[in-house]
């Protein structure tokens, strides 16, 4: 189990107007297990080939259990990279290819064909050892990659975009296999993903970035209740928005006053906005509402199976509302409803 730190790392390329990755610091426990999320070229691979060693930063630090790693060698860091496109040796068997760290190491035989074959059975492909990288499909050359991976008990496990080349149903096997290892193993792990569905099933914390920037790290559940700021919250299928003006206790809004239970109002600026989820707004033909109410019209009806969404519009807001399908009243399209916005599910950030 690793602890690692990543402080102030800065690198930049010739030819980008702006660092690719841009002062980022992240703090991982031991055995946990991250996800960096972004969109393409947000430096995601940046930041892992900068721990391998593959690229040096420009500036900044990376610690591994407190000491500085950036003047170890690449091959004495003991941290590996999975690649997306697995990298495999095509003229090696599977065995030789998940081997192969412990060869060059110049172990016993003997104990390397018995981690060999713990490896295997680690990733549930123990009979494949004899046979070449392009006999085998791409979800069980992604399982070889993660055998070779971890047969030399790295401190660090780095993961490229592991899931992306393979089709839904072999994502949902790997995804368990993956966090089943990683636990069971205890291995500090970071992985990339540009897909935050991914991200939240997977991972302890997210370390959310937008070109080159650390948006916010923390805990999945904090990114669709609490987003650190619009994209953020865009990023995470938040669509409902709602500019406010602050006035001591209370926010104005073009719907009218909305209050909430934050408590972090003294930081908020005077401009904010406030975002709610579709999930958590609430709507009656009737008036059963203590505050937080407006009163809106439907504007559509979606049906999609156990949940209906509606698409209201209050004075010149619009905003959408997801109700679990099953004893819902009978609302329907051009319907004058009631609109509630629960304070304790209200959030309000900054731009
Ligand atoms: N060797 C390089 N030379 C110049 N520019 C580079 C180099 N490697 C990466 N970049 C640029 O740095 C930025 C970050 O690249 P990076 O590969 O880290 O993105 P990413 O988040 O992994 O994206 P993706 O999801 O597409 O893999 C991009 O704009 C990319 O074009
Ligand atoms: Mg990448």
């Amino acid at each position: 189990m690793t602890e690692v730190n990543i402080v102030n790392l800065i690198k930049n390329f010739s030819g980008m107007t702006r660092p690719a990755v841009d002062n980022i610091s992240i703090n991982i426990r031991n055995g946990e297990l991250i996800a960096l999320l972004g969109p393409s070229g947000c430096g995601k691979t940046t930041i892992l080939k900068m721990i391998t060693g593959l690229l040096t930063p420009d500036n900044g630090d990376i610690l591994l259990d407190k000491q500085s790693i950036l003047s170890v060698p690449t091959e004495k860091r003991n941290v590996v990279m999975v690649f997306q496109n697995y990298l495999l040796f095509p003229y090696m068997n599977v065995n030789e290819n998940v081997g192969f760290s412990l060869k060059m190491k110049g172990d016993d035989p003997k104990i390397i064909n018995k981690r060999v074959q713990e490896m295997l059975e680690l990733v549930k492909l123990p009979d494949i050892g004899e046979r070449r990288p392009k006999q085998l499909s791409g979800g069980q050359q992604q399982r070889v990659a993660l055998a070779r991976a971890l047969i030399a008990n790295p401190r660090l496990l780095l993961l490229d975009e592991p899931l992306s080349n393979l089709d839904a149903h072999l994502r949902d096997e790997m995804r368990e296999l993956i966090t089943s290892i990683q636990k069971k193993l205890e291995v500090t792990c970071m992985f990339v993903t540009h897909d935050q569905e991914e991200a939240v099933l997977l991972a302890d914390k997210i370390a959310l970035i937008f070109d080159g920037k650390l948006q916010n790290f923390a805990e999945p559940k904090e990114f669709y209740e609490k987003p650190i700021n619009v994209s953020a919250a865009k990023f995470f299928g938040g669509v409902n928005f709602i500019e406010l003006n602050k006035n001591a206790n209370y926010f104005h809004s073009s719907i009218g006053n909305i209050t909430s239970n934050q408590t972090n109002i003294n930081e908020l600026n005077t401009k904010c906005i406030a975002t709610i989820r579709p999930e958590n707004i609430k709507i009656s033909k009737e008036n059963i509402y203590q505050d937080n109410f407006f009163k809106g019209k439907i504007k559509s009806v979606i049906f999609s199976g156990t949940h209906t969404r509606y698409k209201i519009v209050i004075n010149n807001l619009n905003l959408e509302c997801s109700l679990q399908s099953l004893g819902i009243q009978n609302i329907k399209k051009e319907d004058e409803v009631f609109v509630n916005l629960p304070k304790d599910k209200i959030w309000i950030m900054n731009e």
